[in-house]
């Protein structure tokens, strides 16, 4: 299995560094247009291997991608990162650009690669990726639900006071601090919903907490989050290489499924060796599809910048 992660910044790297530590590929490439970056943390870690005992071989490049060809998945993180007070929405105009000569480099050294969006806006970043390739739609997954669900758990277990690996939870939607959609109806603790463990507020305060947990962590740390979205790059590849057919929520083409056609948005789905394999229908009630709907314009109009580009 060969991995390639492009864009070795925080997000690259953590990412890179987790699917390291799980032993994901027999190969995995870091890649980054600045000179050095890519070959200095490849090394880095690879230099963590005799301490954590993973058997990964981890090399950099500088923009050469002729040392990812063949690679069977690879993760898209490039891109400019979010300021403070900055929406991910902003970031279009550089990333567009970025992440479509991305996929294009990728694919003439890859034809066949799973292909993994995290760059910014990312359910924008995914149908670019979509259109422009023109590659199965089953393989490009932008990862924004995986990060926006694990965030939502935090905060359902900040409150609750329990694991948030006992927590079932789900963000559909956008990955946008408006778009998001927590689905409190749905989330469980151990089975128990957790609407009868909380109050009205309490959950309407976890809703709002998550939906604008990436621009908290911005505002605190002065530039976008690592830990989590890497972590979650690697939980989607996870779920790929190892044919888990996990459910996870992610950005992928919808077809009609959740009263939505021709956009990339998060909605469940399974996701094993092929990429995503089957979009699972949460029967939504009148109120979270009309939130479903409003985000899906909302990341419509986002779409339709791409034509002005
Ligand atoms: C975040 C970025 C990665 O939500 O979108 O932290």
């Amino acid at each position: 299995m060969k991995i390639t992660v492009v864009g070795a910044g925080a997000v690259g790297a953590t990412c890179a560094d987790n699917i390291a530590r799980k032993e994901l590929a027999t190969e995995l490439v870091l890649l980054d247009i600045k000179e050095g970056i890519a070959e200095g943390k490849a090394q880095d870690m690879m230099q963590t291997a005799a301490l954590l005992g993973f058997d990964t071989k981890i090399t950099g490049s500088t923009n050469d991608y002729s040392k990812t060809a063949n690679s069977d998945v690879v993760v898209i993180t490039s891109g400019l990162p979010r300021k403070p007070g900055m929406t991910r929405e902003e970031l279009i105009g550089v990333n567009a650009g970025i992440v479509k000569g991305v996929c294009e480099n990728i694919l003439a050294h890859s034809p066949n690669a799973i292909i993994v969006v995290i760059s910014n806006p990312m359910d924008t970043m995914t149908y670019l990726a979509l259109q422009s390739t023109g590659i199965p739609k089953n393989r490009i997954i932008g990862m924004g639900g995986a990060l926006d669900s694990a965030r939502f758990k935090y905060q359902i277990s900040q409150t609750l006071g329990c694991s948030p690996s006992d927590l079932n939870a789900t963000v559909i939607g956008g990955h946008g601090d408006t778009t998001m959609i927590p689905l409190i109806r749905f989330a469980t603790w151990n089975s128990i919903p957790v609407s009868t463990l909380l109050s009205e507020d309490q959950q309407k305060q976890i809703v709002a907490d998550t939906m604008v947990g990436g621009a908290t962590l911005t505002k605190l740390i002065g530039t976008s989050a690592w830990y989590a979205p890497g972590a979650a790059g690697a939980a989607v590849v996870e779920s790929i290489v190892r044919d888990e057919k996990k459910q996870i929520t992610c950005c992928v083409a919808l077809d009609g499924e959740y009263g939505q056609k021709d956009i990339c948005l998060g909605v469940p789905v399974t996701i094993g060796r092929n990429g995503w394999e089957k979009i699972v229908d949460f029967k939504l009630n009148a109120e979270e599809q009309d939130l479903f709907n409003k985000s899906a314009d909302a990341v419509r109009s986002m779409n339709d910048v791409l034509k002005t580009l």
